[in-house]
């Protein structure tokens, strides 16, 4: 029996795939059938560097799907502030001005941890706090109207912008970081939150590390 005073470990679920691949959709299918349980997500592109000191037209050709474009040990820090049940405070990402925001969000800390993004099972450091990796598997077609969608509807991009910066940038950076990092999945989901029978495994094997961690 889990000690009084002694709450059981958080479980972190590192969810990635390409961008458009739908990891937020599988990411909130797992949030939302996952009942009775305090959940919470963290997106990796929260963290995002600022760019504050850099020129807007400079922003506009950072490579925003390499590693180096991420502050990944403030992502590492907060998910071990996280583990040890404290509250941090997650950057807000302007994608429109390509910087952090003012604004910070307050997250307090919660039983299950659900990490998504483009490179989270890049990094050795980031899959060693995880207790499930997810791999979200779309084909490239789908993805890129995907994205073509969203970044004109959400991003304040053109059509011409989002053609160059995939082909530039985001799908030479999938075959160097991404597609690899798929071998490091304990589960690869084919296409998104439709997946039905994926989600339900998933959370069954969730509730599974919950009672484990409470035996402990
Ligand atoms: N990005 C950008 N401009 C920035 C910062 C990031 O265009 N200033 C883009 C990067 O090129 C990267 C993408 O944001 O490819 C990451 O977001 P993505 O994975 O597409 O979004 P999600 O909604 O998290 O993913 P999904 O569609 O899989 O749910």
């Amino acid at each position: 029996m889990a000690q009084a005073n002694k709450r059981p470990r958080p479980i972190i679920i590192g969810v990635t795939g390409g961008s458009g691949s739908g990891k937020t959709s599988v990411s909130r299918a797992i949030f939302d059938q996952l009942h009775g349980h305090s959940l919470m997500m963290l997106q990796e592109d929260s963290y995002y560097k600022s760019q504050d000191d850099v020129p807007f037209e400079e922003r506009t050709k950072v490579n925003y799907d390499h590693p180096n474009a991420f502050d990944t040990d403030l992502l590492i820090e907060q998910l071990e502030d996280l583990l040890e049940w404290k509250t941090i405070e997650i950057p807000v990402y302007d994608y429109a001005a390509h910087t952090r925001s003012k604004e910070v969000v307050v997250q307090e800390p919660r039983e299950v941890i659900i990490v998504e993004g483009i490179l989270t099972l890049n990094d050795a450091r980031l899959r060693d706090l995880m207790d499930i990796k997810i791999f979200v598997d779309t084909d490239d077609d789908i993805r890129i109207i995907r994205r073509i969608q969203r970044d004109i509807e959400e991003r304040g991009r053109t059509l011409q912008s989002v053609i160059d910066q995939y082909l530039d940038t985001v799908k030479p950076m999938y075959h160097q970081f991404i597609e690899p990092s798929k071998r490091y999945a304990d589960i690869i989901v084919p296409e998104g939150g439709e997946n039905q029978v994926a989600i339900d495994l998933l959370v069954t094997k969730v509730r599974d590390i919950i009672r484990k961690n409470e035996a402990k």
